[in-house]
């Protein structure tokens, strides 16, 4: 099996947030899609290990941000590759409440309010099917999609997506250059020599003391 045609699915990258018990929970996900158009269903895959699965599940709604490519990288950061459970996602971000539950206002096209109809189990993961109940557009912004998130934000996924790789391999433009990966966020920069002293990652701020060789 050639796993690599798998890169060749197309996604958009949004924001999950969900309220449950006074505790605020949210998580980026590539894995959403429009199941109906009457009576709208979407569904997304959430992680079991994700803190924003364990409130949604009890919660029985949530909100999904469609991240426009415009957005503050920091905000990727911050809600893909830190848990709600140890730190507040929302505290240096815009954002609002709606019904309660608090939904990122800066970098946004627009959000989709959902109510859960089912979950299906799917190993790591579990899949939530679930129904439109209120949507808001507030821009003409481009969304961002998954591939515009590799190739020019240079992001990565990480090991709780359901798109993580383990390894990748060199791309043509890697070839002969030296590769340093932030271990915060999982920035790839390459450059022909050594990380500059003052060198701050420009996805999630890290020093240049977070980058290791690849
Ligand atoms: C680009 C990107 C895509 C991701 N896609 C998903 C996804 O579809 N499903 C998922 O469960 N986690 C996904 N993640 C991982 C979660 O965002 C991450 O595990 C997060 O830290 C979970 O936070 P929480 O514990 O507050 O829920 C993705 C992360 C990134 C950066």
């Amino acid at each position: 099996m050639d796993k690599k045609i798998l890169r060749n699915i197309s996604y958009g990258v949004y924001v999950v947030s969900t309220k449950y018990d006074n505790k605020d929970a949210g998580c980026i996900i590539n894995t959403l899609t429009q199941i109906t158009s009457e009576n709208p269903l979407i569904s997304i895959s959430l992680n079991k290990n994700n803190y924003t699965s364990e409130l949604l599940k009890k919660a029985n709604k949530f909100i999904v941000a469609i991240i426009s490519e415009d957005i503050d990288p920091n905000i990727i950061s911050t809600f893909g590759f830190t848990t709600s459970k140890d730190v507040d996602k929302f505290a240096n971000f815009s954002y609002e409440e709606v019904d309660g539950i608090k939904v990122l206002n800066k970098g946004i096209c627009g959000y989709i309010v959902c109510e859960v109809k089912d979950i299906v189990d799917a190993n790591t993961h579990e899949v939530i099917i679930a129904k439109v109940i209120d949507t808001k557009k507030y821009n003409e912004n481009k969304e961002m999609t998954y591939r515009y998130y590799h190739e020019v934000i240079k992001g990565s996924a990480p090991k709780n997506a359901p798109t993580y790789e383990e390894k990748e391999e060199k791309k043509e433009e890697q070839v002969g250059k030296k590769k340093y990966v932030c271990d915060i966020c999982g920035y790839e920069y390459l450059t022909d020599g050594e990380l500059p002293d003052d060198f701050v990652c420009p996805l999630c701020g890290a020093d240049k003391s977070h980058f290791k060789e690849a």
